[in-house]
């Protein structure tokens, strides 16, 4: 029988190469080059499955190639915002993601950021690498203490729960939540966590604000100038979900005249070309999208990746089907 073929856009970790060469017939991204549209096109236009990630562009004019052959886009990653999923469903496209396995490793990497960002540790490491640390003073760079604060989450998915039980249980920080649906009362009581009426309100009563939300078209933007003006001066904003969930520029004005304290930022409106503005303000601490970055993770996204596609190719529904 011959094997499916499969297209990776770029190369993943060793283990799951090996694995899904012993079982299709696949085609590797050899020198890992983000990939143009033309290049997507052709994939979409040559193979029975595509295994894109969070990075390849996937929407309507992408998608609409003639003719298809792709019947399966196996996403590395568990966000699929930059899929046109409508388009996809129409051109009869199965589109599934990597839930579950990435929960822990990008809730430490938001934890992470709440901590560089409230203690100042860019700064700091920037200061001792120029050769500038002129040594210990009782003024010298102070932060704000994380134990204790308020952490306000917006959206109370997996990865936000994951980051409750180390903010709440690791640094005792009382936890308030934003969902727009009303979350089980047993989900908040774990965390002796309350869910506010409004983003507006979790936005006034928090000293550090967490964004676990997905990216969509509905939700571009959510933190906007209006509601970053409803944060406290001394409050820390978190963004490790989407880059567009938040208006750069007002972010960038906000911190510059620090009627916010500080952020920290994993993900970015266009990345990876953030707005050259953040570059030039020291409240900010910047990662490059490291959510899910331990070779574990990785490892286990792309296995999930292929029990998705033998799954599909056996004619079984995926267990991660988003489309
Ligand atoms: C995802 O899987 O959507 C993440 O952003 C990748 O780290």
């Amino acid at each position: 029988m011959t094997k499916p073929k499969v297209f990776l856009t770029r190369r993943w970790p060793l283990a799951c190469e090996k694995r899904l060469l012993d079982h299709f017939d696949v085609t590797l991204n050899e020198d890992n080059h983000p990939l143009t549209p033309a290049e997507l096109k052709a994939a979409l236009r040559d193979y029975d499955a595509v295994l894109p990630t969070v990075s390849d562009a996937l929407p309507q004019e992408v998608l609409s190639v003639e003719p298809l052959r792709c019947r399966m886009l196996g996403n590395f990653g568990v966000g699929f915002n930059h899929i046109d999923l409508e388009t996809a469903k129409a051109r009869a496209i199965t589109v599934t993601n990597t839930p579950d396995v990435l929960t822990e490793c990008t809730a430490d990497i938001a934890m992470l950021l709440l901590l560089m960002a409230a203690r100042r540790a860019s700064e700091g490491e920037r200061l001792v690498r120029s050769g500038q640390w002129a040594g210990w003073h009782p003024n010298h760079l102070l932060g704000t203490q994380v134990t204790g604060k308020t952490l306000g989450l917006v959206g109370f998915g997996r990865i936000a729960k994951a980051m409750a039980t180390k903010a709440h249980f690791g640094f005792g920080m009382p936890i308030l939540v934003y969902a727009p649906r009303p979350v089980p009362i047993a989900d908040l009581e774990r965390f002796g966590a309350r869910q506010m009426e409004s983003l507006e309100a979790l936005l006034e009563s928090s000293d550090i604000v967490s964004l676990h939300c997905p990216g969509s078209a509905a939700n571009r933007h959510l933190i906007n100038a209006e509601r970053l003006a409803m944060m406290k001066p001394e409050a820390i904003l978190i963004n490790t979900a989407r880059g567009d969930l938040i208006d750069s520029q007002a972010l960038i004005e906000a911190l510059r005249h620090r009627h916010l304290a500080a952020a920290g930022l994993d993900v970015y409106e266009g990345e990876p070309r953030l707005d050259p503005d953040f570059l030039t303000l020291d409240n900010v601490a910047l990662l490059p999208h490291l959510g899910s970055a331990t070779l574990e993770t990785r490892t286990a996204m792309g296995m999930k990746v292929i029990d998705n596609l033998e799954a599909f190719f056996k004619g079984a529904i995926p267990t991660n089907r988003v489309a």
